[in-house]
């Protein structure tokens, strides 16, 4: 199979690249506009295997995506291209509803008039797996309660209010034409090559650095924390036996404090990093409660009993294991944050021209 995979140079695109080449005879290529978050050096372990392509294009660029299906004629695509960091959703939504709304409208079309000529065989095969988030439900107010697939949409920031816009559209799509859709809502993630602006890695980079942990409020609210590459196997499953017209949870089962979450990491940085920066005896101390966020949600947590029922995924790591595994890597691959932290990882970022350029 042949798999179109959007921002494929993410945290979580990568992630599923790196695993369809390395666990599959699959093909992938890789549809990424390389904005700040897009990272083609997280990939460098497979760029070079002939069963990988690069394209930089912008999934708002219609004219760009046609071409693209056409060239590459696609068996399957997953869409994980989007802005995706709910501060920065806060300072400026205004890319949030470009590439989120936009964007996802967009690939729907490109990839409708693509499959609407298909030969009849191939058009029966085909699939568009949407990935979206758990934020798209909202705050949990309960501390039994979990989201299930019926859970209805309350989204509080312009991200996720972005991703709930770009579930209805694929959604109707799929009501509407007949479009053969299936849609993923998963819980935060973490792992290598993690963005450092995200909890997890700002954390261990600015202990390692001697800088201030910054906590929002008291730290008490609550994520469903999965590991990156359990996520990556999930969403092949999906993409490959999930059943249209579907809705699948995907959670960790790992439910924690944003609070404890730092405390583990400074715990496990105690023990991997004895040699503290100057002044600190504890990595602990580096904690600093700041004012929280605009509407920052309480608690998240995901029953993900559906996709282990009907498609036999479970979690392979728990967050213990993951998160050791997570520092450790910070500890190990210094190269690659460093690069990211002082912005030399950046390749030529496409402007708002229709180039579509292969690498
Ligand atoms: N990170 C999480 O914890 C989490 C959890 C659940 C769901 N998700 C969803 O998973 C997907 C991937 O998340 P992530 O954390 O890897 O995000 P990310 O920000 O690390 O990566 C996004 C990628 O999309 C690319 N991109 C952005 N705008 C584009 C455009 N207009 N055209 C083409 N490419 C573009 C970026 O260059 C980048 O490579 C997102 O849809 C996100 O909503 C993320």
């Amino acid at each position: 199979m042949k798999l179109l995979v959007t921002g494929g140079a993410g945290f979580i695109g990568s992630a599923v690249v790196r695993y369809i080449i390395e666990h599959t005879n699959d093909s992938v290529i890789n549809l990424d506009k390389l904005t700040y978050a897009g990272n083609l050096e997280s990939l460098k372990s497979i760029e070079k295997n002939e069963r990988y392509k690069f394209v930089q294009a912008d999934i708002c660029d219609r004219t760009s995506l046609d071409l693209i299906f056409a060239e590459h004629q696609p068996d399957l695509v997953m869409h994980l291209a989007a802005e995706s960091h709910v501060d920065r959703s806060i300072d400026g939504p205004a890319e949030f509803i470009e590439t989120n709304i936009i964007g996802t409208y967009t690939m729907l079309e490109a990839a409708r008039q693509y499959w609407n000529q298909l030969a009849s065989s191939r058009k029966d095969a085909f699939r568009f797996h949407h990935i979206s988030t758990d934020e798209v439900y909202g705050d949990l107010e309960g501390t039994d309660d979990l989201f299930t697939e019926m859970t209805s949409y309350e989204p509080s920031s312009p991200y996720s209010a972005s991703k709930a816009s770009s579930d209805h559209l694929v959604r109707a799509w799929l009501r509407t034409y007949g479009f053969p859709t299936v849609v993923t809502n998963c819980s935060n993630n973490y792992g290598p090559f993690h963005f450092p602006e995200k909890l997890i890695p700002l954390m261990i980079l600015n202990a390692l650095d001697g800088k201030p942990l910054p906590v929002y409020g008291n730290g008490m609210q609550i994520r469903d924390w999965l590991y990156v590459e359990d996520h990556a196997t999930a969403l092949y499953t999906v993409a490959t036996k999930g059943k249209i017209g579907e809705t699948y949870n995907i959670g960790g089962h790992n439910e924690k404090a944003n609070i404890d979450v730092v405390k583990t990491i400074c715990s496990l940085l105690d023990e991997l990093v004895p040699s503290k920066p100057e002044g600190v005896v504890q990595y602990q101390d580096l904690i600093t409660y700041v004012t929280d966020r605009p509407g920052h949600d309480v608690r998240y947590a995901i029953d993900a009993s559906k996709i282990e029922r009907e498609l036999g995924w479970t979690p392979a790591e728990t967050f213990e294991s993951g998160i050791r595994k997570t520092v450790e890597w910070y500890l190990n691959n210094k190269q690659w944050w460093s690069r990211v932290l002082d912005g030399s990882y950046s390749f030529e970022r496409l402007g708002t021209s229709s180039k579509s350029e292969t690498k």
